[in-house]
């Protein structure tokens, strides 16, 4: 099967002009990389127009973030059908970036349930701010996925990409070891199952977290994860490229 790999450019770049130039080069690095299906999450700005100038099978698109609701007095709010109408088949919901600025777990699973309506593919991100050795952060996630979860039915459940993002690995030159993401495979697995019931053992999920070009072919072939979120590695196309290609 064929790795995830998830380019969240965040916030970045700043002009269409080198969206294009990044979009371009991660185009041409994903034709050599043939093990990978890869997901480019633009700002939602870039979205139409980057997905208009591609023409290719290998490269599928998300919004970064998006409403529940279909339509109304949101001001600054994008709506499922309105990123879908722009090219995206992926949705990236409750990422910690959107959660510290107030989104709710709760909110996430509404947008979940939303997403699986509207026949757009939810990557529901969930992970805890930091980590002690008293082990908190297991009822954290599992709070996290609960809500996540709450609406979708278990037939659907493996519908939803689970995206573990443990907020103290983002950004920097900290990440998990492939040992500990094993752990939370397993944890994250038995918790939909309690949750959901056996379907829940098929559930996608995938790391984020200061990936590079270094861990990323460790992390796929060691944690039990089939893919991997990637923010700021993502908005370098050599690196970028590096990393894609290093995974087969
Ligand atoms: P970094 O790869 O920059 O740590 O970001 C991870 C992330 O938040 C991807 O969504």
């Amino acid at each position: 099967m064929k790795a995830i790999i998830v380019a969240n450019w965040k916030m970045n770049p700043a002009t269409m002009r080198e969206a294009k130039k990044l979009f371009d080069a991660t185009r041409e690095a994903s034709e050599s990389a043939r093990n990978v299906g890869l997901i480019v999450a633009p700002p939602a700005i870039f979205l139409r127009e980057l997905r208009a100038r591609y023409k290719g099978k290998r490269i599928a698109f998300a919004a970064q973030s998006t409403n529940a609701e279909a339509g109304g007095a949101f001001t600054g709010g994008i709506s499922l059908l309105q990123a879908k109408d722009a090219g995206a088949q992926y949705v990236i919901v409750g990422h910690s970036e959107r959660r510290a600025k107030g989104e709710t777990s709760e909110e996430a699973g509404k947008i979940v349930v939303a997403a699986l309506a509207s026949g757009v593919t939810p990557i529901l991100c969930v992970g805890e701010l930091s980590r002690t050795h008293s082990g908190e952060h297991f009822s954290f996630v599992r709070e996290q996925l609960q809500a996540g979860f709450a609406g979708v039915e278990p037939g659907k459940i493996v519908k939803v990409l689970i995206a573990y993002e443990p907020v103290w690995a983002i950004g920097g030159e900290k990440t998990m070891s492939p040992h500990d993401m094993h752990e939370m495979t397993i944890f994250i697995k038995k918790t939909i199952v309690g949750a959901k019931g056996e379907a829940g053992m098929n559930v996608k999920i995938l790391y984020g977290g200061s990936t590079t070009e270094s861990n990323a072919a460790p992390m796929l072939q060691e944690s039990g994860v089939v893919g991997l979120l990637v923010g700021h590695v993502s908005i370098d196309a050599y690196r970028f490229s590096t990393l894609i290609n290093s995974l087969g």
